[in-house]
């Protein structure tokens, strides 16, 4: 096969097979509760066959992917938060099995899997899928998941060296036509080959989340897709909640916050696609997708849950001023553990996501209280306006 030929089936993959300037995707619909940590009896189950009938809607509604959240253990509180989960890789394929078009990554834990074994798990996924697998790489931050597998984490920044190893050897066993071996620092293999390869001549799309300096420059070295939290903080302070995505000051930070990303990744000479993730309310009036998200988020948050979450990130009432403790949980139960809300009427939706797209960030893993329930209305809604906008294809 040729050059072009390779280029122009990987840079489908990077469309997602589609023609959408602002690419959307549903976020965390593997685990229990999603990303709300709510109470609320409608809070989404996890379970398969909602999971599938999610996908089926997802599919048929115009969402171009779906990103599976990596978690083994939950955070209990009284809706068990995350306490159910679907492993990612397996999810993926039964979902690619059933769909056509939207493109289903699969979360994977670099420390957790051997990488021969994950490179043949995910070929077999992109198999089912006709090309429409894709890789979330994670480095691992939950020790008490890696404690589950008696596996001690690295110290930081070593995770991302490790990962970049895993990745690759990954991408050796995607690419080698013949037998080679592998000689690095934490992996030695001997004649490696792995068949069949990733479908047609192209390799899944590869994103990675890193926070940290060491992450971003995993994620610029090695990634096609770079997620990114978009937050307003000092506007948010200032309001006491989440300031609009229109506020000037958002659109600025967030178009310089893409730029130098993508600047930093020509460094590396690569070019990198930035994305960032959210939680959407979105209900005929701007009242009542307020009243709503007060509702779920905070007035049944499971606050016990976010409690665990923040003390596993190391924060807890012991060692951190009563105010900030507050704050911090507020905003956890506020954001869908850690991205921005967009709350509101289509329209309100419409314009805040299109502020994204026109900052340059190229799309959004959203989440919702009930996918089965919240989706459709979203898709008949939210995604043509986007479309009047420019930021959706005809
Ligand atoms: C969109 C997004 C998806 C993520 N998915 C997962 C995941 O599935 N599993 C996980 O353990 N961590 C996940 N993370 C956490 C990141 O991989 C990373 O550990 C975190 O952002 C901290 O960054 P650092 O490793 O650079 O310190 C995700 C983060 C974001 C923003």
């Amino acid at each position: 096969m040729a050059l072009a030929d390779t280029a122009d089936a990987q840079q489908k993959r990077a469309d997602m097979y589609g023609a959408n300037p602002f690419q959307i995707g549903l976020f965390g619909a593997n685990l229990s509760s999603g990303r709300t940590a709510t109470t609320v009896p409608e809070r989404w189950s996890g379970d398969w066959l909602d999971c599938l009938e999610m996908a089926k809607i997802a599919d048929d509604g115009g969402i171009d992917f779906l990103l599976p959240v990596g978690r083994w253990k939950g955070y209990g509180g009284a809706s068990d938060f995350h306490g159910g989960g679907l492993e990612t890789i397996t999810w993926a394929t039964g979902l690619l099995a059933h769909t056509k078009r939207v493109t289903v990554f699969g979360t994977v834990h670099a420390p957790l899997f051997h990488p021969l074994v994950a490179a043949k798990q995910m070929v077999t996924a992109d198999q089912v899928g006709g090309g429409r697998f894709g890789l979330n790489i994670v480095a691992g931050w939950n020790q008490d998941e890696f404690e589950m597998f008696g596996i001690e984490q690295r110290p930081h920044d070593e995770r991302y060296v490790f990962a970049e190893e895993w990745l690759d050897v990954m991408m050796k066993a995607w690419t080698c036509p013949e037998p080679f071996d592998y000689d690095g620092k934490y992996f030695q293999l001997r004649k490696v080959l792995a068949k069949p390869k990733p479908f047609g001549h192209s390799r899944p799309l590869i994103m990675n989340a890193g926070a940290s300096g060491a992450g971003q420059t995993f994620a610029m070295r090695n990634c096609d897709a770079f997620f990114t939290t978009i937050t307003n903080a000092g506007a948010a302070r200032a309001e006491g909640g989440y300031a609009r995505n229109s506020d000037p000051f958002m659109l600025e930070n967030t178009a310089k916050r893409v730029a130098g990303i993508k600047e930093d990744a020509r460094k590396y000479g690569r070019s990198i696609e930035v994305y960032t993730q959210g939680q959407v309310v979105c209900r005929p009036t701007q009242t009542e997708a307020e009243e709503y998200y007060q509702w779920a988020n905070v007035e049944h948050a499971d606050w016990p849950a976010i409690d665990r979450l923040l003390e596993l990130n190391n924060v807890t009432r012991a060692n951190t001023p009563a105010d900030e403790y507050e704050s911090r949980r507020q905003t956890l139960a506020k954001s869908g553990i850690g991205g921005r809300p967009y709350v509101g009427s289509p329209d309100r939706v419409a314009e805040e996501l299109g502020l994204l797209a026109r900052a340059g960030i190229r799309g959004i893993a959203v989440s919702f209280v009930n996918y089965v329930k919240d989706v459709p209305y979203f898709c008949a809604e939210v995604l043509p306006r986007l479309r009047k906008m420019g930021f959706r294809a005809p």
